[in-house]
């Protein structure tokens, strides 16, 4: 064997093994294929782009008592609660449940674990709500009493999963329109309603199946 082609022997051994040390150290270092490892956004392009928040949709007349007229646009009118709860103005003792109600909000559907009016209501306010904490709370933040019995629905409406979203899926492009709790669920009556199944769609080769 020539000197030469030793040589050249020698630097494609040295070459071969090298590439098999470091695909070694390749495979080492990647994770597990098992682990399902999400593509991290350009965290740049994240910082400089605006992220729009998430708009929520209060109900028409949000905390104020329903009058069953409607206005021109035809969203319910409501008159403020201090209208009539006014400081001089009081039930005494106020009522907890609407069996304790005989000439007032008496044709409430009240169903809402053991709560009485006053877990929500605030006694010497009527036009907030409260906290556990006695903390009172304009009804304009009622998600936030909502949470704090409901942590893990809100932790799922938060993340988009519970309670619908319309708008914008690309938060940098607009804003997210939410549903509000209340939207959905009345806060005295909470169950979502029985929903009856619709028809079947329309088959595309027989017609309908009905
Ligand atoms: C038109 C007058 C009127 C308006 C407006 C009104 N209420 Fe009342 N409310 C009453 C009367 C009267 C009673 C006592 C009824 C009874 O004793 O049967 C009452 C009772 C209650 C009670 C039971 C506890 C208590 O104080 O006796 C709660 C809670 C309550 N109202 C909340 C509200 C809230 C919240 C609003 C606004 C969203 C509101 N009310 C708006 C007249 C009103
Ligand atoms: C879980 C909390 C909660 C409890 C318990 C509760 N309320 Fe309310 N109530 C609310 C919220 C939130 C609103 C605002 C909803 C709206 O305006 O659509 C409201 C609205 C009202 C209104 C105005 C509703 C309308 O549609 O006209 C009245 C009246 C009222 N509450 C009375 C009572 C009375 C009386 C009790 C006890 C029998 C009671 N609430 C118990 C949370 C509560
Ligand atoms: C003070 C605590 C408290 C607050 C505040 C509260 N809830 Fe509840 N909620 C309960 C309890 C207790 C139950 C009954 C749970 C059960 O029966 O397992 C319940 C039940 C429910 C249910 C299920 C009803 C059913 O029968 O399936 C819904 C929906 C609900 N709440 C929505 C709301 C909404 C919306 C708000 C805000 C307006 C709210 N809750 C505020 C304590 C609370
Ligand atoms: C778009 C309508 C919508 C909105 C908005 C919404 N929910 Fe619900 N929620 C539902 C439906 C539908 C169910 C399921 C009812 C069923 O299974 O019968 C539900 C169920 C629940 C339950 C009962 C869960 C159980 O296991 O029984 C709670 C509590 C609740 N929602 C709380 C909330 C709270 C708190 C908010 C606001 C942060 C909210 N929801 C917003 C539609 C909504």
């Amino acid at each position: 064997m020539s000197p030469k082609l030793r040589r050249a022997l020698i630097i494609t051994a040295a070459v071969i093994g090298g590439v098999i040390v470091a695909a070694v150290f390749a495979t080492l270092l990647q994770q597990p294929e098992d682990e399902f490892v999400a593509e991290q956004p350009d965290e740049q392009l994240v910082a400089e782009a605006e992220i729009y928040d998430d708009i929520i949709v209060p109900p028409a007349a949000l905390g104020e008592l329903k009058t069953g007229i409607t206005d021109l646009h035809g969203k319910p009118v409501g008159v403020k609660c201090s209208t009539c709860h006014t400081e001089g103005n009081k039930r005494e003792p106020a009522a907890d449940t609407p069996a304790q109600l005989s000439d007032f909000h008496t044709d409430m559907e009240f169903d809402h674990g053991q709560l009485s009016c006053s877990s929500c209501h605030a006694t010497d306010d009527r036009d907030k709500l409260k906290l556990a904490d006695g903390t009172q709370l304009a009804f304009d933040d009622t998600i936030e009493q909502c949470a704090q019995c409901h942590s893990s629905e809100y932790r799922s409406f938060k993340h988009g999963a519970h309670g619908g979203a319309s708008g914008y899926w690309d938060r940098t492009e607009g804003a997210r329109v939410r549903n509000h709790c209340v939207t959905c669920h009345d806060p005295h009556d909470p169950a979502f309603p029985d929903v009856t199944p619709a028809d079947p769609p329309r088959d595309r080769f027989f017609g309908t199946t009905q």
